[in-house]
C-alpha cells in the first residue's frame, strides 16, 4: 500500500518536471526577457545623460566675455564655426549639421532664444572649452579669445534680429532724425 502511494508521489512529481524541450523553451524566454529588460535600461540611461545638466564651476559661470562684437570678430568666428562646428550644429546652430545625425545625443538647437536666455556667456564658454561626448573638447584646439569670438557668435544666432551687420546700424539712426525734422 505506502509504496503504490511513493510509486504515486513519483510519477505526478516526474511528470511536473519540466522536459529538456520545456526547459530551453523557459530559458529562452528568460533570456529574452532579461535582453529587452537590458535594452530598456540602456534607453533610459542614455536618456537621462542626454539631459543630464552640464556642471559649469561658478567662477566659469561668471566670466565675462572679453571680446566685443564687432564685425571683423563676428567674422572670424564665423570662419571657425564653419570648420569646426558647422558639421555636428549646422551653418545656422540649428543642430541639423550633416554629422548630427550619427551621433545618438544630438547637439541642441542654438537659435532656441529660451534655452539660450537660460545660459551665461561663461557656461558656453565652458561648453566649447571642455566638450562633452560626443562633442570635442577645444581647450587645446582653440585660443581663449576664439573661444571667446565662439561665445558672440552662438549667442548672435538666438538674436531676434538676423546676425549683427555693422553697416546696418548708422543707416537706421540717419534715417530717424531725417523724419523727425521732416514736419
Ligand atoms: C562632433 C560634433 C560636434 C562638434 C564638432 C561640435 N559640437 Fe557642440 N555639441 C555637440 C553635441 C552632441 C552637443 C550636446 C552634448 C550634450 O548635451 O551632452 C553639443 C553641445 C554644444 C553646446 C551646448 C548647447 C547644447 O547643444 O547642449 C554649445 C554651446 C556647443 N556645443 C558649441 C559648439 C561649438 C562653438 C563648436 C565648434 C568650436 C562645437 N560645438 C563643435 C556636438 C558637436
Amino acid at each position: 500500500m505506502s509504496a503504490f502511494v511513493i510509486h504515486f508521489v513519483v510519477r505526478r512529481f516526474l511528470a511536473a518536471m519540466p522536459t529538456d524541450a520545456q526547459r530551453n523553451l523557459k530559458t529562452r524566454k528568460i533570456l529574452f526577457v532579461l535582453l529587452l529588460a537590458l535594452i530598456c535600461i540602456v534607453l533610459v540611461y542614455a536618456a537621462f545623460q542626454r539631459d543630464k545638466p552640464w556642471v559649469v564651476p561658478e567662477e566659469v559661470k561668471k566670466l565675462k566675455n572679453p571680446i566685443v562684437p564687432t564685425e571683423s570678430t563676428l567674422k572670424a568666428a564665423r570662419g571657425i564655426y564653419t570648420e569646426e562646428c558647422a558639421q555636428c550644429h549646422g551653418e545656422q546652430g540649428k543642430g541639423d549639421g550633416p554629422k548630427a545625425r550619427l551621433h545618438f545625443s544630438a547637439p541642441a538647437d542654438l537659435t532656441d532664444t529660451r534655452r539660450m536666455h537660460s545660459v551665461t556667456d561663461g557656461e558656453i564658454f565652458y561648453q566649447i572649452s571642455e566638450g562633452r561626448k560626443p562633442m570635442p573638447s577645444f581647450k587645446k584646439r582653440l585660443t581663449e579669445d576664439q573661444r571667446w569670438g565662439l561665445v558672440l557668435l552662438v549667442r548672435s544666432f538666438s538674436a531676434p534680429s538676423a546676425p549683427p551687420t555693422v553697416e546696418k546700424k548708422p543707416d537706421a539712426v540717419t534715417k530717424t532724425p531725417a523724419h523727425a525734422t521732416d514736419p
